[in-house]
């Protein structure tokens, strides 16, 4: 309605409505290396490509005259009410899209509603990003480090923040091979943009000699490229990481059922079935094609969270209709955020909003909740 009004005063919205534009948008503002980072995938890219093949797979099939006069997009996810069932993906390095980064993300969200989850490697400290978004919901990624003292920290302070849910990052124990970034030698990365958690850290800093000055600052790099991934992590390290965190915890990477299953198993409290965007196992199944069986495999004990590859307003749908909870939208907040920051983030949120409520109620549907696999045909 916004839109439509602005019109009668010949405004016209900035940045496009149609959110599969936006990458090209942001391609002629970013630098090739703050693009490449943000668009790009592992290896040859074709599991990137796979996620968006899998949603055209999928076709809505409309059904007619249900009085559809009041909708609601509310939902229940891990415990926690949201207006939509969309959150905001945790990317990293934000800084290197916008100077305002994750600060301006939080704000975004905050202002819609909906819940940001805050990667370990932001390029602002967890304490300000909570402080941006204010009353906003947050919750918390992490990168489980090598050492535990260090993990249990990070946890600590994000509860101290107030993030509310912990999403457990399980399929980036260390980074793929991503040839948009290796061509650039990670220049983002070893220049230290995604490093505000560590650096701010009391146990990190206490392993390299203290508060990292120009002096360590080398030391310090080094000591995070050794702390950041933990490959030797195994199902049994879940059960100290429930020790450590009261609220709710996702397991964010899950493409298996069976891996489904021992999330249950292990207590966890969700998943999240994610391929990160096609950045991790390039050839790697497509994320949405891998949600039915663990859908089927979890049978409503936990919740079931889907990414990669969410562009549209009837993306969101079609992943709901496949069973998931809520979806993360990932790189087109990011997109909207080089493009205009905070209000391109905010753009972005509302775009994917109103594109899903209308979705809905043009196919016959008032709520989130009515969706089924009746609401899809293979194409
Ligand atoms: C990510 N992703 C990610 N995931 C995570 O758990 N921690 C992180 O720090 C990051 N960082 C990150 C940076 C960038 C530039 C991208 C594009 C992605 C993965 C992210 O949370 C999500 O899984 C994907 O973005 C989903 O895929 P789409 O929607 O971008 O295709």
């Amino acid at each position: 309605n916004e839109i439509y009004l602005n019109g009668l005063a010949d405004v016209l919205p900035g940045l496009p409505t149609d959110l599969t534009r936006l990458a090209g948008a942001a391609e002629a503002k970013l630098s090739a290396t703050s693009f490449g980072y943000l668009a790009g995938a592992a290896g040859s890219e074709a599991t990137a490509r796979a996620n968006r093949e899998a949603f055209d797979r999928w076709r809505i099939v409309p059904r007619m005259l249900r009085d559809v006069a009041e909708r609601d997009l509310s939902v229940t996810v891990l415990g926690t009410p949201m207006p939509a069932p969309v959150l905001l993906a945790p990317i990293g390095v934000q800084s290197i899209l916008h100077p305002d980064g994750e600060l301006a993300t939080a704000r975004a969200a905050a202002a819609t509603g909906l819940t940001a989850i805050l990667s370990t490697a932001a390029s602002h400290t967890m304490e300000d990003v909570a402080e941006a978004g204010g009353d906003g919901p947050r919750w918390y990624q992490l990168y489980w480090p090598k050492d535990r003292e260090l993990a249990a920290s990070f946890l600590d302070r994000a509860k101290a923040a107030g993030y509310t849910a912990l999403v457990v990052t399980v399929d980036t124990f260390t980074l793929a091979w991503r040839p948009r970034d290796l061509d650039r030698a990670y220049l983002p990365f070893l220049r230290g943009i995604g490093v505000a958690n560590y650096f701010s850290d009391p146990v990190f800093q206490r392993a390299v000699g203290g508060p990292v000055t120009d002096e360590n600052r080398q030391v310090a790099l080094l000591h995070w490229i050794g702390q950041f991934g933990n490959p030797s992590l195994t199902w049994d390290d879940l059960a100290w990481l429930r020790e450590q965190w009261d609220g709710p915890i996702a397991l964010k990477g899950i493409q298996h059922a069976d891996d489904a299953r021992r999330a249950v198993d292990t207590g966890m409290d969700g998943v999240v079935v994610s391929n990160h965007g096609g950045r991790q196992v390039d050839g790697a199944v497509a994320s949405l094609d891998a949600l039915p069986a663990v859908v089927d495999a979890v049978g409503g004990q936990i919740g079931v969270l889907f990414d990669s590859g969410v562009r549209t307003g009837a993306d969101v749908a079609k992943a709901l209709a496949l069973g998931a909870d809520a979806v993360l939208l990932g790189r087109p907040y990011a997109f909207g955020l080089a493009l205009d920051g905070e209000a391109g983030v905010r753009h972005v949120l509302r775009c994917v909003l109103a594109e899903l409520e209308l979705t809905l109620a043009l196919s016959g549907h008032r709520t989130v909740s009515e969706l089924s696999l009746d609401f899809l045909a293979r194409a």
